[in-house]
């Protein structure tokens, strides 16, 4: 387990390195409107047909924290294109979560809409492939310039700023990840967004942050408004759910 270490908040352009270990029952500091909470799980193995009750569970604890209820206690509902939403929050309460090999990450956020999205580094996706396929013309034209391995990367960035914007508008990614326009970035920087899709105008009202929850990761969280600070924790609770869920799986 990593020691406490200084909670700390990101600056424009800066990965967030540190981060602060609460255990299973401590309270994160209060969230305040404009802020987000990125909480961090590393993952153990988690057999894939007991991955969602883990994850599930991952999503009630972190929440729960902030609603001042029982994991279990909250209730979900989701948008015609699958967003969930939280029910009965007692203040305007975002999430959204983001799950691959190693990990998953939850944000979490008040008076902002968020999508969030990780990767990890070490994919090596058929980048021109899927350039052609979902980027826009002078993003895949961008990207056709460089050599394979900066390819690799700019397209990781990219793919995660688009697929974050998507998820904090709710429209999933099929048939909107070209509607969203990035400038080229090779070495994972704040995205700068170059094209909103018409019904998230103006592009000016969206900001994208890169966090870095561990190394060998690259996320990014995309709002719509007026964004504070952004603290990321870890929590040394996923162990346990990740044993609990697989007792589950066994008992059902
Ligand atoms: C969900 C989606 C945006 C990302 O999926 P992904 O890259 O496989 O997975 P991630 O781990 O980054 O995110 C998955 C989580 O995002 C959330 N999510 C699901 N749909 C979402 C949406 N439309 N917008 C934002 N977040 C969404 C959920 O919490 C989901 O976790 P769950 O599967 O345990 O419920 C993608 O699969 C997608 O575009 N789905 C479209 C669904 C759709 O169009 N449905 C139409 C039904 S009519």
């Amino acid at each position: 387990m990593v020691g406490k270490k200084n909670v700390p908040t990101a600056q424009p352009g800066c990965y967030i390195q540190a981060m602060q270990t609460l255990m299973c029952n401590e309270i994160p500091p209060p969230l305040a409107s404009g802020e987000v909470h990125l909480w961090w799980y590393p993952s153990p193995a988690v057999a894939p047909r007991t991955r969602r009750v883990y994850i599930d569970a991952l999503l009630r604890i972190s929440l729960a924290r902030y609603v001042g209820t029982t994991p279990q206690s909250l209730r979900f509902a989701r948008e015609t294109r699958g967003r969930p939403w939280l029910i009965d929050a007692a203040m305007p309460l975002d999430f959204n979560l983001s799950d691959t090999d190693g990990g998953t990450i939850i944000a979490v956020a008040r008076d902002l809409r968020i999508g969030v999205d990780i990767e990890r580094l070490d994919r090596q996706p058929r980048v021109m492939a899927l350039a052609q396929r979902y980027f826009r013309p002078e993003e895949t034209a961008g990207l056709s310039e460089l050599p394979s391995d900066q390819a690799q990367h700019a397209f990781l960035n990219a793919w995660t700023a688009k697929e974050s914007s998507c998820k904090a508008t709710g429209t999933g990614i099929y048939g909107w990840l070209d509607q969203w326009g990035f400038a080229r970035d090779i070495g994972g920087a704040d995205p700068q967004v170059t094209y909103v899709p018409e019904a998230a105008a103006p592009l000016t009202a969206w900001q994208h942050r890169r966090v870095s929850p561990a190394d060998g990761y690259t996320a990014v969280i995309a709002v719509k408004g007026v964004l504070g600070d952004i603290k990321l924790f870890a929590s040394d609770a996923a162990h346990a759910v990740a044993a609990w869920a697989h007792r589950r799986g066994q008992s059902a």
